[in-house]
């Protein structure tokens, strides 16, 4: 295990902001953490530095030099541990990239995480966020999950209880003892995520982007394999590549209110994007109320937002003049005030600041 110093982490975010880390391990196996732990002050760590765990780094916006000794997730493994007529236990090192994943589960003829498909990520990030799209929760195939305790260096393995999933949401975005009584952030390092993939495999379909392929291909009875297809090619039509513009994906979570409010607001703008949840609140689609607020194509500085999907928020400097997170940050809180103006409706951020 070696300490990198002044790394710069450009390469590692996907908005492609310019910082460094002063100092940075790469951790290849749970052994590292373990080792790291062990010598808390010996030659191998700076004494007393706090630690900053990134994974894939596409849910993070960066806004100065990262004091704290970055952790870089890279645990390799992609493994099946159990076949039965109920279907499919799968395996990933949390380093993994999730879409690669995703796609070597379908190549081997497990479906089940097609609707999942490039999101950008590591398959350790993916039950932080509990990642979802086109119908399907990360936590609708979640089956367990193996970190270390970064403060005793105790290895343990979570349930999907355990994780405590809400919507963007679980254990690990929460300080410990906050308003959950059981919070993991900054604490658990995710080392390995399994999945259960059941049988028999049923699409989902429901997501109005997905009915629309089915009408316009005429295909109504897809495989798992058109529907990673579809997938694609709808994230391609609407988000940017992270990879060709700097991104986050969304920026704020989809905002649910009650449905006196949401009557109010239909009664200003009848054309209000929203959609009614089981448990009788309704969600609003924050890209259609920025969209609505005029933000499509606007920028602060080299931060922007996104032409085709308003929700995102872009970097339009590249990686030779990048937008800073302070620029990201200027953007999104502008953003909020006119939504909060004009909605009343107060917009909560998905990614990670530091
Ligand atoms: N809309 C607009 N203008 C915009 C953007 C959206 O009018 O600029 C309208 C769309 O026309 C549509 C509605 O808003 O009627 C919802 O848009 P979309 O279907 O693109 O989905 P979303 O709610 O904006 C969510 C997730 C995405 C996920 C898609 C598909 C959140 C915060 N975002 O976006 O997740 O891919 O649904 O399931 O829940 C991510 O989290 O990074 C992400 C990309």
């Amino acid at each position: 295990m070696v300490v990198e110093n002044n790394v710069a982490l450009q390469p590692y975010n996907s908005f492609g902001i310019a910082a460094r880390a002063q100092h940075l391990v790469r951790v290849h196996a749970e052994s590292d953490v373990t080792q790291l732990l062990s010598s808390p002050d010996g030659p191998s760590r700076p004494p007393d530095a706090p630690v900053f765990v990134l994974g894939g780094g596409s849910n993070l916006v960066i806004t100065g030099d990262i004091k704290a000794l970055v952790l870089k997730v890279e645990i390799p493994g992609r493994r099946l541990i159990e076949a039965s007529d109920k279907g499919w236990l799968v395996e990933g090192g949390a380093g993994e990239n999730w879409h690669g994943f995703v796609a070597w589960t379908l190549d081997q003829g497990w479906p089940g995480l097609e609707n999942l498909a490039l999101i950008p990520g590591s398959v350790g990030a993916s039950p932080v966020q509990n990642i979802g799209a086109y119908g399907v929760e990360l936590q609708d195939r979640f089956h367990s999950l193996d970190a270390i305790d970064l403060q005793t260096g105790q290895p343990f393995t979570l349930d999907a209880a355990q994780c405590g999933f809400g919507y963007r949401d679980s254990v690990f975005k929460h300080v410990p003892a906050s308003d959950k009584g059981f919070g993991l952030a900054g604490r658990a390092l995710i080392t390995r995520v399994r999945f259960w993939l059941p049988k028999p495999w049923k699409p989902v379909l429901g997501y109005l982007d997905l009915e629309r392929k089915m009408t316009e291909t005429g295909i109504h009875a897809p495989d798992a394999r058109q529907i990673f297809d579809w997938v694609v090619a709808i994230r391609r039509a609407k988000l940017p590549d992270p990879a060709v513009i700097g991104n986050a994906g969304s920026f704020f979570k989809n905002p649910t209110v009650t449905p006196e409010q949401c009557a109010d607001i239909i009664a200003r703008d009848p054309k209000v994007v929203h959609y009614p949840m089981p448990d009788g609140s309704i969600k609003l689609a924050a890209g259609w109320l920025i969209d609505a607020c005029g933000w499509k194509g606007k920028s602060v500085g080299n931060a922007g937002v996104y032409e085709k999907q308003a929700l995102v928020l872009v970097n339009r400097g590249g990686s030779a003049h990048p937008c800073t997170g302070g620029e990201v940050m200027t953007l999104a809180k502008a953003i909020q005030t006119s939504v909060y103006e004009r909605f009343g409706i107060r917009l909560e951020p998905e990614p990670v600041v530091v």
